[in-house]
């Protein structure tokens, strides 16, 4: 199965994905390419040092948004990708891509979706969200990507428990790490295997 990953910031889910193929624990599957909408994201240093191609398509070299979407299907579509991930990426995906891998985008998300999840929940402002409504259960889910925002049927869900007076970074740190990191891969080798 050949994958690309999308990715707008540091790049820890990307990481968390190289280093379960380069241990084994996903199969049947290669990183064809990466593509940040952010020159500067830490994300394509991180493919580069595995020598996996790395690219940005920012929408601020397109005359539109509509150039932008079609380079990027394109760009999928010379590589010849089964599979897109959006790791971290904090770009809408448009309808054009969601006709063109129709059920084959998945999405990462920092919170047990249907809660906080949507329209300007994106990164630290989910945790944030979650410490302010004082929930004491949080998580991640990964998802398929349909033409809603955070909306497509779920694939994976894993929760993780909120201590007292944790601050929103700490929390986003523990929600990766007990959650985000261990099921992005998981759902990969899932598809991988043919099971979704
Ligand atoms: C992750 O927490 C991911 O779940 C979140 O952005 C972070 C990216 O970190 N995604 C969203 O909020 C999407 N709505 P990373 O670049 O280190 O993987």
């Amino acid at each position: 199965m050949k994958i690309g990953i999308l990715v707008s910031g540091g790049g820890t889910n990307l990481q968390a994905i190289i280093d379960s193929m380069e241990a084994g624990r996903i199969t049947n599957a290669s990183i064809e390419v990466v593509i940040s909408n952010n020159r500067g994201a830490y994300a394509l240093e991180r493919a580069k040092k595995h020598n996996i191609p790395a690219e940005c398509l920012s929408p601020a070299d397109f005359s539109d948004r509509e150039a932008f979407h079609q380079a990027l299907i394109r760009r999928l579509q010379e590589y010849q990708v089964d599979l897109v991930v959006l790791a971290g990426y904090l770009v809408n995906i448009s309808p054009a891509m969601v006709a063109a891998f129709p059920n084959r985008i998945i999405n990462i998300h920092p919170s047990l979706i249907p809660s906080f999840c949507g329209k300007g929940y994106y990164g630290l402002k989910v945790h944030e969200a979650a410490l302010a409504r004082g929930v004491k259960v949080t998580g991640a889910t990964v998802h398929f990507v349909d033409e809603g925002t955070d909306s497509g049927p779920i694939i994976m869900q894993k929760a993780v428990e909120i201590p007292d007076g944790i601050s929103a970074e700490d929390l986003q740190l523990k929600v990766m790490q007990e959650a985000e990191w261990i099921l992005l891969p998981a759902a990969i080798q899932k598809i991988a295997d043919g099971l979704l």
